[in-house]
């Protein structure tokens, strides 16, 4: 039974999903912490009605990016094999990385490597690019890098708004990530230099056509 933490900024919606995938019988993992930066993330009430065990590590309340990870890194038990980022907002540097090499994911709402950083919906958009989709990856020290274990694509519809389409992807965040979380817990991934290989993986049927006609 893989034991997670989850780290939070927000609304938590990645994070309820997970806590309903660790909730369904025979689920290989559970959610053993949540850990929010902000005191006022609406997660910790979604971790709080789970019963699952919270802690706040306020990052006003440090001087600088080394105290405030140093202070993260003591607040994640010593139990935890995993710990997965989900919509939290802070950039964490190579002292924490290299602390969680392997152990630390991400889930990022474009298909990485195109489109880091904020506002990818709306760039993805203004660049008339046909698919966008959610990236699940290792954490490396540079922004929205490493390994992707997993990635779901959607269609751009014509008149999309930025709203419109983080609505369809972030429902597509709510299925990988939880998969990801699942095949890493059964032990089928393995990180070989910058890729990563999954035992037993199943490739989807055929190609998406946008727009099909
Ligand atoms: C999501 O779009 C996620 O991709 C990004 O943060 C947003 C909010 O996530 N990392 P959540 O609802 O707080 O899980």
């Amino acid at each position: 039974m893989l034991k997670v933490a989850v780290l939070i900024s927000g609304g938590g919606t990645n994070l309820q999903s997970l806590i309903d995938a660790a909730a369904a019988p025979a689920a290989p993992f559970e959610i053993h912490q949540v850990i929010s930066n902000k005191p006022d993330a609406q997660g910790l009430k979604r971790a709080e009605r789970a019963g699952i065990r919270t802690r706040v590590v306020d990052h006003k309340q440090f001087d600088g990016r080394q105290p405030f990870e140093d202070a993260l890194h003591e607040a994640i038990s010593p139990d935890v094999e995993l710990v997965c980022l989900a919509g939290f907002m802070r950039l964490l540097t190579d002292h924490f990385v290299n602390q969680w090499l392997d152990r630390l994911i991400n889930i990022h709402p474009s298909l990485l490597p195109s489109f880091k950083g904020l506002d990818t919906h709306q760039r993805a958009i203004d660049a008339g690019v046909r698919f966008a989709g959610a990236t699940i990856h290792f954490v490396r020290p540079a922004m929205d890098d490493g390994p992707i274990i997993i990635q779901a694509a959607v269609p751009i519809h014509q008149g999309d708004s930025a709203e419109t389409l983080a609505g369809r992807v972030l429902a597509e965040e709510h299925r990988i990530y939880p998969l990801a979380v699942r095949l890493i817990a059964l032990g089928r991934v393995r990180v070989i230099g910058a890729v990563v290989e999954i035992d037993g993986a199943e490739t989807p049927a055929g190609a998406l056509i946008n727009p099909p006609g």
